[in-house]
C-alpha cells in the first residue's frame, strides 16, 4: 500500500471492483455519499440517521480488544469517510453479481422471495454476510439478532428470515415447514437448489492493511475538506495536544450521535478529532474490583467483553454487567451497537440514554486525561446533568470508564419500555440498585436512575436507608419518586402519564425481583403481613418478553397435475427482479448515473399552519457557491396545480410542510445549505385546525357528507333490548416506502421533449400534470418507471406534483433536474392515511343479534381534497365489513384541516373505518356478556344477499375462510387455555380474537377499469411485454411474464420486460386498488393471443417446428409480430343519491385469528400466533400472493399498534424519521405466524380466476389489536373497572399501560388540561 502523506490522502480498501485508494476526500462526506457518487455503486439510501439499515455494508478492521480481524455491519450513512482509514469496506456488489457469481446469501435471500421493491435487499444481504463472515453456521438468534437494524416495509420478514435460516445450524427441523401432496403445498422454494456456503472462497482482509494494523503509522493525519478538517492523531500525546489547541472540537468516534445532529439540528463543527488509532483508548483491564473499559471501544465489543465476563465471574459480581448487557442486547440494531462507542454514549448524555442510568447506579467512574494529567469523576447526577463542576474541561478527553463488580447482597437491574421490543429509543428506562446490610433485608442503600423523564437521566435521592424491603418501603419509595421525577404535563415526548406510570411500575418490578432472590438468600425474619409470599399469580410481572424466533406454514394449493412443467401460472415463481435486488444491480429512479449538466432541486417547505406570506427573500441564498437558481410560482408556465391546491405555494399557506419553492444547485449540499438561507415572513392567519373536533365546530370539510342507509333504524333502535354508544380513534400511518419520493427530469434539445424518470405507481398522471404546468402537449413528454421502491398508495398522486416542479427547473435552468426527498422532508410533505374518528351506536337483542347499527365517521383530510372524498366513499361502502344487519346508517365526512393533505394508502380508509365497526361488536359481546366471535358469528353474512349499496354477492367464501381459520388455528381450544392463563396471572394477561374481512377489489369508476400492454416479437424469438402497471414490489412484472408464458406456450425465459413507459403504454391507470395485475393481466393475455392467432397458420403448417422457426416464418410471411392487448373491464357505478350500485367487481375475503400476551405493567405485549386464511381463488404465483398477505399484514399490524404519528399543537409533524416512527421490525413477527389460501374457488371476471390480494391483508393486522383489548379487557373484568373504554388505535403500550389501571396508575398525579399546553396534540 502506498505511503500516506501527511496532507491529504485516506485509505479506503474497497473490496469492489478491486482494491481502492482514495485521496482528496472530504471529511463531510459520509461513506454512503462516497459509494453513490464517486463509485456509482448501489448501497441504498433511505433514512441517512442509522434508523433502517438501507444502507448497511460491511467494514473489517483489526480489532485491538480481541486481536483479530473484526467484520462489522455498519449503516453507511452515518460512518464519515475519514473514519474509514485502514479498513476495508464490503459492498453488496463486492460479494457477488448476476454477471460473475451469486453469493449464496444473495442467491436464497431472492429465492425464498425474501425481496419485494428490493429497496432494503442490499442492506439485508449486507447484514447477513457480515454474519457469515464472523458465523458461518449461525444460530437463529444470531441471525434475529443480526437482522435487527434492517427495516422491510414489504414482505413482513418471514422470508427473508426463512432465507437466512437456511445457513443456520440447526436447520434441518424446518421451523418454516414443507409438504406437498397432490393438493396441498407449502413449498415456496427448493432449498434443494442452493448452491453451498465455502467461507474459503470470501475475500480475504487485505494484507497490506494487516501490516498496516500490526505497524501501526504514528503520526497525525489530516483531511482538509471545503469547510471541514478532520485531524486524526496517532498518539494519545499529540490527541491531547490537539485538545487544547481546538478545545472546542468534539470527538468523533462512531458518528451516531454527532452524526444525526450534525444533519437535523444544523450543528456545525469546523474541526473533527478522530481518536479511531489511539490504541488506549480500546483497552479493557480488569482488576479484582471491576472492569475497565477504554471510552474508544464499540457498544458491540463493550457487549462482548460483558458476555465473557458474566460467564466467567460469580453472579454476586456481575450484577451491574447483566443489566448493561440486558440494555445493550436491545439498543438500536447491531449496525448502530457497532459504530458507537462507550464514551461517544456517556459524553453525548442522551436523556434516553440506556447505559448512563445503569452505569449511575453502578457507580462508574470515568477516567479523564488531559495533558495536564489525569483524573476521574463519578458518573453521577451531577455530571449526568452537565454542571459544569462534575464535567469534562474542554481540552479533556474520556479515556476509559470503570465498572466495579457488584457485591454480595447488591442487586442491580435495568428496565426499559419502547414503542416496540427492538431496535427502538426507550420511552423511559431504569437502573435501581439495592444494597442489604449483610444477612438482612434492611437496605443500606437503594439508588435508582431514570432515562427519558427529563431533559437529562435523572437521579432521585430517596436512598431509603435502614428501611426493610417490603410493602411499606415501596409505597413510600414509590410516592417520594412521583414527587422527586415531577414530569410537567407540557414535558417534551408527550405521553406524561404513561412515563409517570411506568416510573413507579419498574419499581414495583424491582421490588418484586429483588423480594424473590432475598426471599432465596435469607429466612426473612419472618413476619408474613410484611412479607407476604409471592403468589405464582403475581410472579408474572416479573418477566420480559423474549425475542423469540418466528415459526410457521405457509399453505397454498399445487397446481393441476396435468398442467405442462412449463407453463408458471399458478406456481411459486422467484420476483423478476429477485437476483437483481439481491447483488443490487436492480437500479431505482435516483440510481441512475449523473446526467451531463445534471443540477439538484431541494423543497423549501412552509414553518406555518396557516399563514399569509408577506415576503420571501432569497438573495442570500444566491449568493452561495453552486446555487444557480429559486424555483417560484411565479416560474410556472402553465397551470400552477389546482386552485386550492397548488403546487407552489402563493400568497398563502395551508399546513407546515407546503412547498412554497425549490434552490436549484449545483449539488445536493449546496442546495441544502440555500435552503437554510431563505427567509420567509409570514402573518398567521385564523383558525389554524389541526383536529377532527376542531373541524367539525368550525365546519371545515372538504366535500359533502357521504351516507348510505337501509332498513328503518331509528324504528329498529326502539325495539332492541340494549344500545350501546361509542367513541373510536384512529391514528393516520405513514406511507414510510423505503425509497423516498424521486424524480429525474431531462430536458431535450428538440420540441419542448422531456424525459421523466419518477418512482411513482401513477406515470400517466405525472406526465399529464406535467403537461399542464409547462403548457406543453402530453405527446412530448415520456415517463419512464423501471421499478418502485415501494409505494402503498403513497406514489400514486405525490409524485405528479414533484415532478411538475423538477419541470419546471428543468424547463427554467434547461438543465436536468433531480429531486430526492430526504425522509424528514418526505415524511412532512407528503401525508399519509387518513386519521379517523368514529361514533357508533348500535341496538342489539340480548342474544348477541345486532338490529341496528348508526356510525358517523370522519377523517381528516389534511388542506386540500386529493383523495380524500373518494376515500369517505370507500370507507362508508365498505363499512359493514362481513355482517349483515337489516338497519344500518353509514355517514362520513372528511375534514378539512391545516395539515399536509392525507392521501391514498393500501386499505384506502378500510382499515380504519372497520376498525369501528369491529369495536361495535366487542361492545356488543361486552354487553351481552358474550365472546366477540360469537357476535360476530351470529352476525355474519350467511346466505347469498345483497350489501348496504345493493350489490348482490355470496358469503360462501367468507364463511368457509372463517371456518378454516377457526379450525386451523384451533380457536376454541386456545380460547379456553387464554382464560385458564389468565386466571393464574395476575400481572401479565392472554388475549385472542378472530376477525373475519369482506374487502372489495378495485375502483368504484368504470373508466378505471382498462388497461392496456404492448407485446413485440423479435426475430430471434425473444419477446418484450410492455403493460401498463407499474412494478412496485408487488410482482406485477413477474405475473404478467407468466401469463405471456401461458399464453404464448414459451418459457418465461423467453420474455423480457424494460420498464413502464407512457410512450409505449399511454393513458395508463393507476396501480392501485389491488386491480394492476388482473387488468393488465387480461390485456398482456388479449395482445399474446392476437399474436398467437397470427402465428398459428404457420403453427400448423409446421406443428414439430420450434418458437424459432415460426418466429423466422411470420417475419418471411410479413406478418406482424407486434400487438396491442386492451382489456375493456368491469362496468363499476355507484349511485350516491340512491344509494346502490355494482361499485366492486370482485370481493377478496379472510379471516385471521391472533393471540397476544401483555405486560400489565409496562403496556408491551407479544405476539404469540397468528393465522391467516385468505381467498386467493387461482393464485397467479403463491409466492407473491403470500408475500403480499403476510407483507400487508405486518403493515396493519404496525398501523394498529406502534406506528403513531406526533404533531405539535401548531401543527408541526414531529415524527419525521425512523427513530420516533416505529413501523414493524423483523422481532415484531409473530412468534408462529401461519398463512393458508384457501383452495380455489371460481371469479370469472379476472384473469385464471385469481385474485388482487395488494390490500386486504392490511386489515387482518386488526387481529392483533383485538387481542391487546381481548386482553386489556380481561384485566378490566379482573379488577371490575368500566367494561367499556376509549378505543384507541394505535394500541401503543401507552394505551395499554394506561387502560390496564391499577394502585400505580391510580397513584399518579393528573394534570388539570386547562392548565398547561401539551406537547402534542391528537388529530383523530
Ligand atoms: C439509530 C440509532 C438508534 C439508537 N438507539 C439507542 C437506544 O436505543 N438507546 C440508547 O441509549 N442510545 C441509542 N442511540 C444512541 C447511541 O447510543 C449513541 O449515539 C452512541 O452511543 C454515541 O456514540 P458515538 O461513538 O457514535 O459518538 P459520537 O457521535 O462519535 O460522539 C458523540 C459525542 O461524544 C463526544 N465524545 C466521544 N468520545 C469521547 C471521548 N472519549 N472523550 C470525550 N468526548 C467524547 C464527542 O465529542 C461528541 O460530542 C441510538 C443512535 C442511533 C443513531
Ligand atoms: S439510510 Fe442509512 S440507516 Fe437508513
Ligand atoms: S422488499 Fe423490503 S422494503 Fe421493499
Amino acid at each position: 500500500l502506498p505511503w500516506v502523506m501527511d496532507t491529504s490522502p485516506v485509505i479506503i480498501s474497497l473490496l469492489f471492483p478491486t482494491q481502492v485508494i482514495e485521496k482528496n476526500v472530504d471529511p463531510e462526506w459520509t461513506l454512503l455519499t462516497f459509494l453513490r457518487k464517486n463509485w456509482t455503486l448501489f448501497t441504498k439510501y433511505a433514512c441517512g440517521r442509522g434508523g433502517c439499515g438501507a444502507c448497511t455494508v460491511m467494514v473489517s478492521k483489526n480489532d485491538p480488544v480481541f486481536k483479530k480481524i473484526r467484520h462489522f455491519s455498519v449503516t453507511a450513512c452515518l460512518v464519515p469517510i475519514c473514519s474509514l482509514y485502514g479498513a476495508a469496506v464490503t459492498t453488496v456488489e463486492g460479494i457477488g453479481s448476476i454477471k460473475t457469481r451469486l453469493h449464496p446469501v444473495q442467491e436464497r435471500i431472492a429465492k425464498s422471495h425474501g425481496t419485494q421493491c428490493g429497496f432494503c435487499t442490499p442492506g439485508m444481504v449486507m447484514s447477513m454476510y457480515t454474519l457469515l463472515r464472523n458465523h458461518p453456521q449461525p444460530s437463529e438468534e444470531q441471525l434475529m439478532e443480526a437482522l435487527g437494524g434492517n427495516l422491510c416495509r414489504c414482505t413482513g420478514y418471514r422470508p427473508i428470515l426463512e432465507s437466512g435460516r437456511t445457513f443456520c445450524d440447526k436447520n434441518d427441523s424446518d421451523s418454516w415447514s414443507s409438504l406437498e401432496t397432490q393438493e396441498i403445498c407449502t413449498k415456496l422454494f427448493a432449498k434443494e437448489e442452493f448452491q453451498p456456503l465455502d467461507p474459503t472462497q470470501e475475500l480475504v482482509f487485505p494484507p497490506e492493511l494487516l501490516r498496516m494494523a500490526e505497524n501501526p503509522e504514528k503520526r497525525t493525519l489530516t483531511f482538509y475538506g471545503e469547510r471541514v478538517t478532520w485531524i486524526s492523531p496517532g498518539t494519545l500525546k499529540d490527541l491531547l495536544e490537539l485538545k487544547v489547541k481546538h478545545p472546542e472540537a468534539p470527538l468523533i468516534l462512531g458518528n451516531t450521535s454527532l452524526g444525526p445532529a450534525m444533519k437535523s439540528e444544523g450543528r456545525f463543527h469546523p474541526i473533527l478529532l478522530s481518536p479511531a488509532r489511539i490504541s488506549e483508548l480500546t483497552r479493557v483491564t480488569e482488576t479484582s474490583e471491576g472492569l475497565t473499559i477504554g471510552a474508544g471501544c464499540s457498544l458491540a465489543q463493550m457487549k462482548d467483553v460483558l458476555a465473557e465476563r458474566i460467564s466467567k465471574l460469580p453472579e454476586e459480581k456481575t450484577q451491574t454487567y447483566r443489566a448493561l448487557l440486558k440494555h445493550l442486547k436491545s439498543l438500536a440494531g447491531p449496525q448502530i451497537r457497532n459504530m458507537a462507542s462507550l464514551g461517544g454514549h456517556i459524553i453525548s448524555r442522551h436523556s434516553y440514554s440506556d447505559l448512563n442510568p445503569i452505569l449511575a447506579v453502578g457507580s462508574a467512574t470515568l477516567n479523564l486525561t488531559s495533558a495536564e494529567g489525569t483524573r476521574q469523576i463519578p458518573l453521577n447526577e451531577y455530571f449526568l446533568a452537565g454542571l459544569a463542576s462534575a464535567d469534562l474541561k474542554p481540552e479533556e478527553i474520556l479515556e476509559s470508564v470503570h465498572i466495579p463488580h457488584s457485591r454480595k447482597w447488591e442487586f442491580v437491574s435495568a428496565f426499559r419500555q419502547a414503542q416496540c421490543q427492538q431496535n427502538a429509543l426507550p420511552h423511559v428506562n431504569a437502573s435501581m440498585r439495592v444494597l442489604f446490610k449483610e444477612g438482612t433485608d434492611s437496605v443500606e442503600h437503594l439508588s435508582i436512575a431514570y432515562g427519558g423523564v427529563g431533559a437529562a437521566t435523572v437521579i432521585p435521592s430517596c436512598s431509603c436507608p435502614a428501611r426493610r424491603w417490603d410493602e411499606l418501603m415501596l409505597d413510600e419509595a414509590c410516592r417520594l419518586l412521583l414527587d422527586e421525577v415531577s414530569l410537567p404535563g407540557s414535558a417534551p415526548g408527550g405521553r406524561v402519564e404513561f412515563k409517570r406510570t411506568l416510573v413507579v411500575s419498574f419499581l414495583f418490578k424491582f421490588y418484586l425481583e429483588v423480594l424473590q432472590e432475598l426471599k432465596k438468600l435469607v429466612k426473612l425474619v419472618s413476619d408474613s403481613r410484611r412479607h407476604p409470599d409471592i403468589s405464582d399469580r403475581f410472579l408474572s410481572a416479573l418477566e420480559d418478553f423474549p425475542v423469540a424466533i418466528p415459526q410457521g406454514v405457509q399453505t397454498y394449493q399445487s397446481v393441476d397435475p396435468h398442467q405442462p412443467p412449463r407453463d408458471p401460472v399458478g406456481r411459486p415463481i422467484m420476483h423478476l427482479s429477485g437476483l437483481k435486488h439481491a447483488t443490487g444491480e436492480a437500479i431505482f429512479c435516483d440510481d441512475i448515473p449523473v446526467v451531463d449538466k445534471e443540477l439538484f432541486m431541494v423543497l423549501v417547505t412552509s414553518s406555518r399552519a396557516h399563514a399569509k406570506i408577506i415576503s420571501i427573500d432569497f438573495s442570500e441564498a444566491l449568493k452561495l457557491p453552486g446555487v444557480l437558481d429559486v424555483v417560484t410560482a411565479e416560474d410556472v408556465p402553465g397551470t400552477n396545480g389546482a386552485e386550492d391546491d397548488k403546487l407552489l405555494a402563493v400568497d398563502e399557506v395551508l399546513c407546515v410542510g407546503q412547498v412554497i419553492c425549490a434552490v436549484v444547485a449545483e449539488t445536493d449540499v449546496q442546495a441544502k445549505r440555500a435552503v437554510e438561507m431563505i427567509k420567509i415572513t409570514y402573518e398567521d392567519l385564523e383558525p389554524a385546525i389541526f383536529t377532527i373536533q376542531d373541524a367539525v365546530k368550525h365546519n371545515s370539510f372538504l366535500c359533502p357528507e357521504k351516507k348510505l342507509e337501509q332498513g328503518n333504524i331509528e324504528e329498529a333502535f326502539e325495539k332492541v333490548d340494549q344500545i350501546v354508544e361509542g367513541e373510536v380513534h384512529v391514528g393516520g400511518q405513514e406511507h414510510f416506502y423505503m425509497e423516498t419520493q424521486r424524480v429525474l427530469v431531462i430536458p431535450k434539445t428538440e420540441d419542448k421533449e422531456l424525459d421523466i424518470f419518477v418512482s411513482t405507481q401513477d406515470p400517466a398522471h405525472v406526465q399529464k400534470t406535467v403537461s399542464s404546468t409547462l403548457n406543453i402537449p402530453i405527446n412530448r413528454i415520456t415517463c419512464h418507471v423501471k421499478r418502485v421502491g415501494g409505494g402503498f398508495g403513497g406514489k400514486v398522486g405525490r409524485p405528479a406534483a414533484l415532478g411538475a416542479i423538477a419541470a419546471v427547473g428543468a424547463i427554467k435552468t434547461g438543465r436536468p433536474i433531480r429531486l430526492v426527498l430526504d425522509r424528514e422532508d418526505d415524511m412532512l410533505i407528503t401525508g399519509g392515511r387518513h386519521p379517523l374518528f368514529g361514533k357508533y351506536k348500535v341496538g342489539f337483542m340480548n342474544s348477541g343479534r345486532i338490529k341496528a347499527l348508526d356510525i358517523e365517521c370522519y377523517i381528516n383530510g389534511g388542506c386540500t381534497l386529493d383523495d380524500s372524498e373518494l376515500v369517505t366513499e370507500f370507507l362508508i361502502l365498505k363499512l359493514e365489513n362481513a355482517y349483515k344487519i337489516r338497519n344500518l346508517r353509514f355517514r362520513g365526512r372528511a375534514c378539512m384541516t391545516n395539515l399536509p393533505s392525507n392521501t391514498a394508502f393500501r386499505g384506502f380508509g378500510f382499515p380504519q373505518g372497520t376498525l369501528v365497526t369491529e369495536s361495535c361488536i366487542t361492545a356488543v359481546a361486552a354487553k351481552c356478556g358474550l365472546l366477540p366471535e360469537k357476535i360476530r358469528e351470529k352476525n355474519m353474512y350467511k346466505t347469498v344477499d345483497k350489501t348496504i349499496y345493493k350489490q348482490a354477492f355470496s358469503p360462501e367464501t367468507l364463511i368457509r375462510c372463517w371456518n378454516e381459520c377457526l379450525d386451523k388455528s384451533s380457536f376454541h381450544s386456545r380460547r379456553i387455555q387464554v382464560e385458564e392463563f389468565n386466571k393464574k396471572n395476575y400481572w401479565k394477561k392472554k388475549g385472542i380474537s378472530i376477525i373475519p374481512m369482506k374487502f372489495s377489489v378495485g375502483f368504484a369508476a368504470t373508466s378505471y377499469h382498462q388497461a392496456a400492454a404492448l407485446v413485440h416479437i423479435y426475430t430471434d424469438g425473444s419477446v418484450l411485454v410492455t403493460h401498463g402497471g407499474n412494478e412496485l414490489g408487488q410482482g406485477i412484472h413477474t405475473k404478467m411474464l407468466q401469463v405471456a408464458s401461458r399464453e404464448l406456450k414459451i418459457p418465461m425465459s423467453y420474455m423480457h420486460i424494460c420498464e413502464t413507459s407512457t410512450a409505449t403504454v399511454p393513458n395508463t391507470i393507476a396501480t392501485a386498488a389491488s386491480i394492476g395485475a388482473d387488468v393488465n393481466g387480461r390485456a398482456v393475455q388479449n395482445a399474446c393471443q392476437i399474436l398467437l392467432k397470427r402465428l398459428e397458420p404457420i403453427i400448423k403448417k409446421n406443428p414439430e417446428g420450434t418458437w424459432e422457426d415460426w418466429i423466422e416464418a411470420a417475419f418471411e410471411q410479413r406478418i406482424s409480430l407486434s400487438a396491442t392487448g386492451y382489456f375493456r373491464g368491469y362496468k363499476a357505478f355507484m349511485d350516491w343519491d340512491r344509494g346502490e350500485g355494482d361499485p366492486f367487481p370482485y370481493y377478496v375475503y379472510g379471516a385471521a385469528c391472533s393471540e397476544v400476551e401483555i405486560d400489565c405493567l409496562t403496556g408491551a405485549h407479544k405476539k404469540i400466533r397468528t393465522d391467516i386464511v385468505m381467498d386467493a381463488c387461482c393464485s397467479l404465483n403463491p409466492a407473491i400472493d403470500i408475500g403480499q398477505i403476510e407483507g400487508s399484514f405486518i403493515q396493519g399490524m404496525g398501523l394498529y399498534t406502534t406506528e403513531e404519528l406526533k404533531y405539535s399543537p401548531e401543527g408541526v409533524l414531529y415524527s419525521r424519521s425512523p427513530d420516533e416512527y416505529k413501523i414493524p421490525t423483523i422481532t415484531d413477527v409473530p412468534e408462529e405466524f401461519n398463512v393458508s389460501l384457501l383452495p380455489s374457488s371460481q371469479t370469472p371476471l379476472t384473469i385464471y380466476s385469481s385474485k388482487g390480494l395488494g390490500e386486504s391483508g392490511m386489515f387482518l393486522g386488526s387481529s392483533v389489536f383485538f387481542a391487546i383489548a381481548d386482553a386489556v379487557a380481561a384485566v378490566r373484568t379482573e379488577r371490575d373497572i368500566a367494561e367499556n373504554f376509549i378505543v384507541q388505535s394505535p394500541a401503543t403500550p401507552e394505551w395499554v399501560r394506561m387502560a390496564c389501571a391499577d394502585r400505580f396508575t391510580d397513584m399518579i398525579p393528573r394534570d388539570d388540561p386547562k392548565t398547561f399546553k401539551p406537547w402534542s396534540i391528537p388529530i383523530a
